[in-house]
């Protein structure tokens, strides 16, 4: 089998790594890391056309998109018209992440648990109803319904928060044209994990859990990010709580996206909330999480290749092997991520555990140097027995990684 993955970021450079043990691997336009595991092609995800190009050229049998934003935008579509087979969704169902006005819609037909919320288009109506909330003596969320790279929502914690937000988003015009719409929706209350879940026709199988860690520092302060770390198993969320999600979550959406003529192949990602005991679903994604992956393909033995294969090809998805081990990842940051990130700073790696994976972020080469190219740079990833020495081995491997101001949370996997 030869697949081509479509990204390159850590999460793709993770993909590639565990999907080359299986298969031979093509990435476009990858990354100087997984250089190192797979070959190259400087193809950007935007080249539709270039990449059904690649496809046919090289008798690619799978493509599996990595980022939302190709999907999105169609790639999926593209390729499947021209007979080439892929996982994750076409523009119908990647609206799911693509619009939450959409997303919420789909949940409230489906009789999904989720936020009372209501969506608007005129920003004077979505300040009232705010307001009616917060006299009703609820908090709400402010969601630009479109895509604003993971900063578009706002918990806001008083009227006025939340009056701000709605005008910076539908008056400032803060994500373009992403917060022409905005869905309102009352404050939920609990821990979060989230739930990734292979779907094709016949199907589904969700993968093991990881946790991530959102926030910027220690102690879970500071700004959100677009995760500073995963870990996995995580016990809290036990094996009960996830077939009630799948029960209660994810059988409602496939059936309703089923009957509004969607067909589905890829990855349902389903952000959750546990209030008042019961699972709540905050959002869906439609590709994988980022960095959950790199701990998720750690903890897989045989079968994730062919499973994505049965998704694709619409046949009937086999639970890849699961192992009984430990991961921990541990992102390598720049000093200002998620302000501002770094360019251009030599990496170089002290010594380090054997076993554990690099997996690139935000890195590039300049010649024959490997240099820093973003916020989040390296995923310092290691498995293990337990957590304790996953987490041990995973924070070696993070203190090895050298470039200036390069920085890290110490608290990843920790409350385990
Ligand atoms: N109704 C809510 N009540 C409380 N917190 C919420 C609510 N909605 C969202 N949040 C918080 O805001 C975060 C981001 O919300 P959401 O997942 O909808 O946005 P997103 O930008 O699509 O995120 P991602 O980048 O993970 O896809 C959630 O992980 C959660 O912590
Ligand atoms: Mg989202």
């Amino acid at each position: 089998m030869r697949i081509l993955v479509v990204g390159g970021g850590g999460r793709e450079h993770a993909l590639a790594w565990k999907l080359s043990r299986e298969a031979e691997v093509i990435a476009a336009p990858g990354n100087p890391g997984m250089a190192e595991d797979v070959e190259v092609v400087p193809i950007s995800p935007k080249k539709h056309l270039e990449l059904v190009d690649l496809c046919k050229k090289r008798e690619i049998d799978l493509v599996v998109v990595g980022p939302e934003d190709p999907l999105i935008e169609g790639l999926a579509d593209v390729l499947r018209e021209n007979g080439i087979s892929v996982y994750g969704p076409g523009a119908d169902g990647a609206g799911l992440e693509g619009s939450k006005a959409f997303s919420k819609q789909l949940m409230a037909n489906a009789g999904v648990p989720t936020a009372k919320f209501q969506t608007f288009t005129d920003a004077k109506l979505a300040k009232e109803y705010a307001k009616a909330r917060f006299d009703a003596g609820k908090s709400v969320a402010v969601k630009a319904s479109g895509n604003a790279l993971g900063k578009g929502v706002v918990v806001a914690a008083s009227f006025e928060e939340a009056n701000d937000a709605i005008h910076q988003m539908m008056v400032g015009k803060q994500f373009g044209i992403a917060g022409e719409k905005v869905v309102i929706e009352d404050k939920l209350e609990g821990p979060e994990f989230s739930v990734l879940t292979i779907v094709g026709d016949q199907n589904f199988v969700s993968l093991p859990i990881a946790q991530d860690h959102k926030r910027a520092y220690d102690g879970n302060k500071g700004p959100n990010t677009g995760g500073m770390g995963a870990f996995s198993p995580v016990s809290w969320v036990h094996d009960g709580l996830v077939r009630q999600v799948e029960e209660t979550i994810i059988k409602p959406t496939l059936a309703a996206l089923k009957d509004s003529g969607i067909t589905y192949r890829g990855t349902l990602f389903s952000g959750i909330m546990m209030d008042e005991g019961r699972p709540h679903c905050l959002e869906f994604n439609v590709r994988m999480g980022d960095p959950e992956t790199q701990v998720i393909v750690a903890r897989l033995g045989n079968g994730f290749m062919n499973a994505l294969a049965a998704s694709a090809n619409g046949e009937f998805i086999e639970e890849p092997e699961v192992l009984q081990n430990a991961v921990v990842s541990v992102v390598v940051a720049s000093e200002h991520y998620p302000i501002l990130s770094s360019k251009g700073s030599p990496i170089t790696f002290l010594e380090y555990p054997v076993g554990v994976k690099f997996f690139h972020a935000g890195t590039t080469m300049i010649g024959d140097q490997l240099v820093t190219n973003g916020g989040r740079v390296i995923n310092a990833t290691a498995a293990a027995g337990t957590l304790r020495d996953a987490r041990k081995l995973a924070y070696r491997a993070a203190a090895a990684v050298s470039f200036k101001a390069a920085r890290f949370r110490t608290d990843i996997a920790s409350e385990e």
